[in-house]
C-alpha cells in the first residue's frame, strides 16, 4: 500500500496573526509544522510528502524541512485561494504509485501514529476514513444565520449529541476516490474533504482521534499546544 501524505500550510493565517505566517510561530522552540512534519513522515506507512505552501512561507518551511531533518518531502506545490484549491493542487502532483491519499491540516501540530495508522487501515479497506472525536458540547440548531448582529436568534432544536463528531485531520482516501470526488464536486464550497466524497454515495468510515489533535486558529490556541506539544515530545522522543 503506497500512501502519500498531502500537508497543507498554504492559508493565510488571517485569525492568527497579520505578521507572523502560523506555520512559523514557535511551540516549545520549535515551528508548529515541524510536529505533523515529522510524526507524518516518521510513520512507516507514509512513503511521499507532499507540502502545499505559499510563496510567503515557502523558503522558511524548506529551511525547516532541511533543518530537522524531515524526510520523504518529494515536492513543494503552491496552494490556491480556498483550502480545498489547496488540496486539489496537491492532488495533480501524486505520483502514478499512490494508493491511497492522506490529506492533513498544517494547523494540526499534534496528529498521533495511532490515528493515521487507524485511518489509513480503514480507507485500505473502504476507500474513505477520516478521524474525528465525539462531541463534548451540547449543540443547538438555531434557526438564523450566525453572522446575524441584529435581531434574535431563536433555537430550532437540540441535537442528539450521542451520534455527533467533530472532525478532525487526517482524512485518506483511494487515490481514484478522492480525484473523483474532486473533479466532479470540487467547486462546492467544503469545509473538509470527505464531503466531497459523501457526495459520490460512498461510505466514510470514522476513526476516533484524541482531543489533542487541536488546530491552531487563533494566538490563543498557543497556549494549550505548549502543553500538548510539551507531552507529545517526552512521548515521541522528537
Ligand atoms: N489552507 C491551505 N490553503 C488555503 C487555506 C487553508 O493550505 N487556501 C490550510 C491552512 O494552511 C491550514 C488548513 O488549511 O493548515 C486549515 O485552515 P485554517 O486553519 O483556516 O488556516 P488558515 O486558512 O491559514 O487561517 P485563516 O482561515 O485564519 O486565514
Ligand atoms: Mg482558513
Amino acid at each position: 500500500m503506497y500512501v502519500t501524505a498531502i500537508v497543507l500550510a498554504a492559508g493565510k493565517g488571517e485569525r492568527f496573526s497579520d505578521k507572523l505566517p502560523k506555520p512559523l510561530a514557535k511551540i516549545d522552540g520549535r515551528p508548529l509544522i515541524f510536529y505533523c512534519l515529522k510524526t507524518i513522515s516518521q510513520h512507516r506507512l507514509v512513503r511521499d510528502v507532499i507540502l502545499v505552501v505559499n510563496t510567503r512561507v515557502r523558503d522558511s518551511i524548506a529551511g525547516i524541512v532541511k533543518q530537522y531533518r524531515i524526510k520523504k518531502v518529494s515536492q513543494f506545490v503552491t496552494g490556491g485561494r480556498r483550502r480545498q484549491d489547496s488540496v486539489y493542487n496537491g492532488l495533480k502532483a501524486i505520483n502514478e504509485r499512490t494508493d491511497l491519499v492522506l490529506i492533513h491540516d498544517g494547523a494540526r501540530p499534534f496528529i498521533d501514529n495511532k490515528a493515521i495508522a487507524a485511518a489509513v487501515k480503514e480507507a485500505a479497506a473502504g476507500g474513505a476514513a477520516i478521524v474525528g472525536v465525539p462531541v463534548k458540547a451540547t449543540i443547538k440548531q438555531v434557526i438564523g444565520h450566525r453572522s446575524q448582529v441584529i435581531g434574535s436568534l431563536i433555537v430550532k432544536k437540540t441535537l442528539d449529541r450521542d451520534n455527533l463528531w467533530e472532525i478532525q485531520t487526517p482524512q485518506v482516501f483511494s487515490k481514484d476516490l478522492i480525484l473523483r470526488a474532486y473533479n466532479k464536486f470540487g467547486n462546492r464550497e467544503v469545509t473538509d474533504d470527505a464531503a466531497l466524497v459523501e457526495r459520490l454515495g460512498v461510505k466514510v468510515r470514522m476513526v476516533k482521534g484524541s482531543y489533542s489533535n487541536i488546530k491552531i486558529t487563533t494566538p490563543e490556541d498557543l497556549i494549550l499546544a505548549e502543553a500538548i506539544a510539551k507531552e507529545s515530545i517526552r512521548k515521541l522522543n522528537l
